[in-house]
């Protein structure tokens, strides 16, 4: 039985892409099930239209509690199982972390819990850190805080700009996102406390 994903994003969708491509390879016993974007003009929502996916525009100003209402019945008409925030901008609320407790992933460019938020690549750049790289992380009610499934490490070259760190950290963000899915979906983990652990 294939796992059933349901994605949310904000934006450009690189990451929507490359876990659907895992998908399509068989890397990752999972499908797609829908998209939801929170900007009408996410490129990464007109690419799944384009792909024939079921894929909606859901205007996240306003009453909190309604818009992550209409976001749940969504996922719960695509029967979603696991829900996957892909360049998500915006902090969930209650209404989406109870339907889907421990049942949300983010991927978040930095290796938290330093620079969460926004720009976090060039956060990382201009700290001067020799380290960068990108998390997958079970959701929770903060910003970037939940309990930390993956990360990868990114040198940062001394002639790196921060354009070119992000482009390199988003690279390895598409492998890390789908092989921590397929962790998660395979049942593969045992959480003790934040603790995400491999079972033995
Ligand atoms: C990715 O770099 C993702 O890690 C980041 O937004 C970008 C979305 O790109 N997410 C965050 O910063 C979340 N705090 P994409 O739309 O091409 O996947």
């Amino acid at each position: 039985m294939k796992a059933r994903l349901g994605i949310l994003l904000s934006g450009r969708g690189s990451n929507f892409l490359a876990i659907h491509r895992a998908t399509v390879r068989g890397e990752l016993a999972a499908e797609i099930s829908c998209v939801i974007a929170n900007r009408a003009d996410a490129p990464g929502l007109l690419k799944a239209r384009e792909m024939g996916l079921p894929a909606y525009f859901v205007r996240t100003r306003g009453d909190r509690e309604a818009y992550e209402t209409e976001m749940a019945a969504l996922l719960e008409q695509h029967r979603v199982q696991l829900v996957c925030l892909a360049g998500f901008m915006k902090i969930l609320g209650p209404v989406l972390l109870r339907q889907f407790a421990g049942r949300i992933l983010n991927i978040h460019p930095a290796l938290l819990p330093a620079f969460p938020g926004l720009h976090a690549q060039e956060q990382a750049w201009r700290y001067g850190v020799k380290y960068a790289g990108c998390t997958v992380h079970f959701v929770d009610a903060g910003v970037d805080t939940g309990p930390v499934v993956a990360q990868a490490v990114v040198p940062v070259l001394d002639d790196d700009t921060p354009t070119a760190l992000a482009d390199r950290i988003l690279e390895q963000e598409h492998r890390l996102y789908a092989e921590a899915i397929k962790f998660v979906i395979e049942n593969q983990y045992v959480i003790d406390g934040r603790r995400v652990m491999k079972k033995k």
